[in-house]
């Protein structure tokens, strides 16, 4: 199926329409023009992973330093540790606390605080994800925090899968501004508002309903925010890592895919030929118990700030290290199913899933109200140039659609 970014931006607005005749929220998003995921098209894997450990380490970014600059929140196989190789990380992880049993790969992202009037930190803890979502899945709606995560392929060999050792980062824990960038970065990092319990609000695709979603920390109390994060579609082929782990990594010559949970890329740039399933992780944060107005800033400001220190929310950003066992993703990817029970892929269930964690390297209290966020992170000199909007919507085809080396 090929589909270009502007009929899939157009086929969002379109839902977007349909959807604000109704009012009973579907998630993550209207299903209206989606597959049935019937085995012959499409794979949209979505499943959740527990909390494996809170900590303040990065094997990407800081390889074997113990404490790394910020904390984590970190999912998936036992294998995690301050440095990981560059080899079969699966053949290293006795469990995971994936859903999907044969997932020893990691995913990780920063937390997020809440600073109080009195300038103390809490750490603002993270909750299930919705069970309302095609198949009504037990396990993603009861993890211990974590995150959900998701894998979409157009259909059957027409993603590769990656190979032992392969890792990627999105994002940049330095950044304080808009991204500069030929594209627009808001399709691929953001956080969306509930509007009411129960994930009230949530009706559009992830980062494209402008009513809730914001590239930056919402200006507003929310029941909830979501973080979505979305790693690039294309790939050089050959290169498990690169030294800013990001340039082996591309976006399609169109831009940034939506997460439109059908199709991943139209076009990748000579430079990185090969399409990659588009991986999203999503983390819930309950913001709900730090809604009290009195205790949010007199300027108007709001509260919360992620473990990187960043009270503007750009600096969010995820690792992930592949870690399927043998060629347990490319089934799942080939298999045209959805969610968290697919053709050939085993799973386990959240009582097996919960007993895998590792321990934590770094011993500091992260709970409690706290002077100051774990570590103290040094923050980056506040800068008033270069603060430009990216000169491409992203959505569509047009201008700037040059590969954008991240
Ligand atoms: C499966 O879904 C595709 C659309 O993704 C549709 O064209 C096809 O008819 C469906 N097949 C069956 C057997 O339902
Ligand atoms: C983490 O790495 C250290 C140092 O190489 C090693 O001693 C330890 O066993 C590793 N832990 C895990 C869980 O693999
Ligand atoms: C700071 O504010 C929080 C939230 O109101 C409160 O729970 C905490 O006790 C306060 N800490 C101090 C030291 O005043």
């Amino acid at each position: 199926m090929v589909r270009t970014c502007a009929v899939a931006a157009a086929a969002a607005a379109a839902s977007a329409v349909a959807q604000s005749s109704t009012t009973s929220a579907e998630f993550p998003f209207p299903t209206e023009g989606l597959p049935t995921y019937n085995g012959t098209g499409p794979t949209m894997l979505r499943f959740g992973c527990h909390q494996l450990v809170i900590d303040r380490i990065d094997p990407l970014i800081s390889p074997g330093q113990v404490p790394s600059h910020h904390q984590h929140q970190v999912v998936g196989g036992d294998a995690f540790n301050a440095s990981m190789p560059l080899s079969d990380i699966s053949a290293l992880s006795a469990c995971t606390t994936c859903s999907y049993s044969d997932d020893f790969s990691n995913y990780w992202t920063s937390n997020l605080y809440f600073k109080a009037r009195n300038g103390t930190y809490k750490r603002v803890r993270q909750i299930p994800n919705s069970p309302d979502f095609f198949t009504k899945d037990p396990f993603v709606a009861a993890t211990n925090g974590g995150i959900t995560v998701y894998y979409v392929s157009p259909g059957a060999g027409q993603v590769t899968s990656f190979p032992p050792g392969f890792r990627m980062f999105f994002g940049d824990a330095m950044l304080r501004s808009m991204p500069q960038s030929p594209w627009d970065l808001s399709t691929q990092s953001c956080f969306r508002c509930f509007t009411g319990p129960n994930f009230e609000g949530d009706l559009l695709r992830p980062c494209l309903d402008p009513a809730v979603d914001s590239m930056t920390l919402p200006n507003r109390p929310c029941y909830g925010i979501r973080s979505n994060i979305l790693f690039p579609t294309c790939w050089d082929g050959e290169k498990l890592d690169s030294p800013d782990h990001k340039s082996h990594v591309a976006y399609p010559v169109e831009g940034p895919h939506i997460f439109d949970g059908i199709d991943t890329a139209e076009e990748c740039p000579p430079s990185h030929p090969a399409k990659i399933p588009q991986i999203m992780l999503e983390i819930i944060w309950d913001t709900t118990p730090f809604n009290d107005a009195n205790d949010w800033p007199e300027d108007g400001s709001q509260p919360f700030v992620l473990s990187t220190g960043d009270p503007t929310g750009y600096s969010q950003h995820a690792d992930y290290v592949f870690g399927w066992r043998g060629s347990a993703l490319q089934v799942g990817l080939d298999a045209g199913c959805v969610a968290a029970s697919c053709p050939g892929m085993a799973v386990q269930t959240l009582e097996q899933a919960a007993q895998c964690t590792v321990p934590e390297l770094v011993d500091e209290n992260y709970d409690g109200w706290l002077e100051k966020l774990p570590g103290d992170p040094w923050q980056p000199p506040v800068t008033t140039a270069s603060s430009a909007a990216p000169t491409s919507t992203g959505k569509g085809k047009g201008k700037g659609c040059k590969p954008l080396i991240l």
